[in-house]
C-alpha cells in the first residue's frame, strides 16, 4: 500500500437543519443543529484512513476545544496527526453549513487558522513529502502553498491529486502541469474552465480529469486521450450531501495507493460517495472499508 499524505483544512462544521435554504433577506428556523468534524483536507484525510490507506496530515487548528476534537477524529480512522500545527492565538477553522428536506447544502467558511498553513510551515515538514508517495489536496487553504506542495511533490516523483474545491478562477497553469488526478464535480468544472471545453484543462497539462456529476455518475478524460463516462451509484435515500465528494476523492486516493486501476477506482469511490450522502453530516457520514461491497 503506498503512503498518502493530506495537505489541507480543518474544519469544526455548524450543521443546520432547515426545511428550505434561505432567501436573501430571510430569516429560517432550523429543525435541528449539530456540530461535526469537517474541513474538505480532514474529510478527504478521513475518508482515506477509514478505508485502510496509510494516511499523514499536514494542517492548522487554534489551541482550542474544537482543534483537538478534529484531531481526535482523525485520529479515530487512523490519520497520523502529529505533524498539524496548533497556532497561537487563531481559532479553528469552522464552516457554517444549512442542509435542506432534500439534502442539499450550502457551506459557509471562516477560515481561522487554515489560513496558516503557509510555506515554511510546508519546509519544515518535508520529510512528509519525502517519504510519502501520493499527495492529496484541495483549495481551503492559500493558493500559493498548495502550489508550492504540489511543485515539490513533482520534483520528488509524487502523485499529486488535487480536489478544486472551493473552485477558483485564478488556478495557474504551473499548479495544473504537477496535476495528475483532477476531481472536480460539475460545478467547479464550469469555474475551472470558464466556458471552455474540459478538454482545456489537459491542454494546462492535468494528465487525467475525473468529473463527478452527482446521481449521473461523471466522466474521465485520460493521459491516454480517452473520454469515458463513468455511472453512478445509486444512494438509497439522499440525506445530506455534504463530504461526499471529499469522500470520493479520499476513496479514490486509496484505492489508487492499493494499486487499483483508474476505472476500479472510480467505481470504489462512487460507492463510499453513495454511502455518504445517505447519512448526516461530513466525517459521520463516511464508511470503513469493511462496508463496502463492491
Ligand atoms: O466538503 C465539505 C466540507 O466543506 C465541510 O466539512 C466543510 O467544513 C467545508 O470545508
Amino acid at each position: 500500500m503506498k503512503k498518502i499524505a493530506v495537505i489541507g483544512s480543518l474544519n469544526m462544521d455548524y450543521v443546520i437543519t432547515v426545511p428550505s435554504m434561505p432567501q436573501v433577506g430571510e430569516t429560517v428556523l432550523s429543525t435541528g443543529f449539530s456540530l461535526v468534524p469537517g474541513g474538505k483536507g480532514a474529510n478527504q484525510a478521513y475518508a482515506a484512513g477509514r478505508l485502510g490507506g496509510q494516511v499523514v496530515m499536514l494542517g492548522a487548528v487554534g489551541q482550542d476545544s474544537a482543534g483537538d476534537a478534529l484531531c481526535q477524529s482523525l485520529a479515530s480512522a487512523g490519520v497520523d496527526v502529529s505533524r498539524i500545527k496548533h497556532c497561537e492565538g487563531l481559532p479553528t477553522g469552522s464552516a457554517f453549513i444549512p442542509v435542506d428536506a432534500e439534502g442539499n447544502n450550502s457551506i459557509l467558511v471562516a477560515q481561522g487558522a487554515n489560513g496558516a498553513v503557509d510555506i515554511s510551515y510546508i519546509k519544515e515538514n518535508r520529510d512528509v513529502l519525502e517519504s510519502c508517495d501520493i499527495v492529496l489536496l484541495q483549495l481551503e487553504i492559500p493558493l500559493e502553498t498548495v502550489v508550492f506542495v504540489a511543485k515539490t511533490a513533482k520534483e520528488l516523483g509524487k502523485t499529486v491529486i488535487l480536489d478544486p474545491a472551493p473552485a477558483r478562477r485564478d488556478i495557474p497553469e504551473e499548479l495544473y502541469r504537477c496535476v495528475d488526478y483532477l476531481k472536480p464535480n460539475e460545478t467547479e468544472l464550469a469555474i475551472l474552465t470558464d466556458g471552455r471545453p474540459a478538454e482545456y484543462l489537459r491542454s494546462s497539462g492535468v494528465k487525467n480529469i475525473v468529473v463527478t456529476l452527482g446521481e449521473k455518475g461523471g466522466f474521465l478524460l485520460t493521459e491516454d486521450g480517452q473520454n469515458e463516462p463513468f455511472p453512478a451509484v445509486e444512494a438509497v435515500q439522499v440525506v445530506d450531501t455534504t463530504a461526499a465528494g471529499d469522500s470520493f476523492t479520499g476513496a479514490m486516493a486509496v484505492a489508487l495507493a492499493r494499486g487499483d486501476s483508474l476505472r476500479q477506482a472510480v467505481r470504489f469511490a462512487s460507492t463510499v460517495a453513495a454511502i455518504v450522502v445517505a447519512r448526516k453530516g461530513a466525517q459521520t457520514s463516511i464508511p470503513s472499508l469493511d462496508e463496502i461491497t463492491t
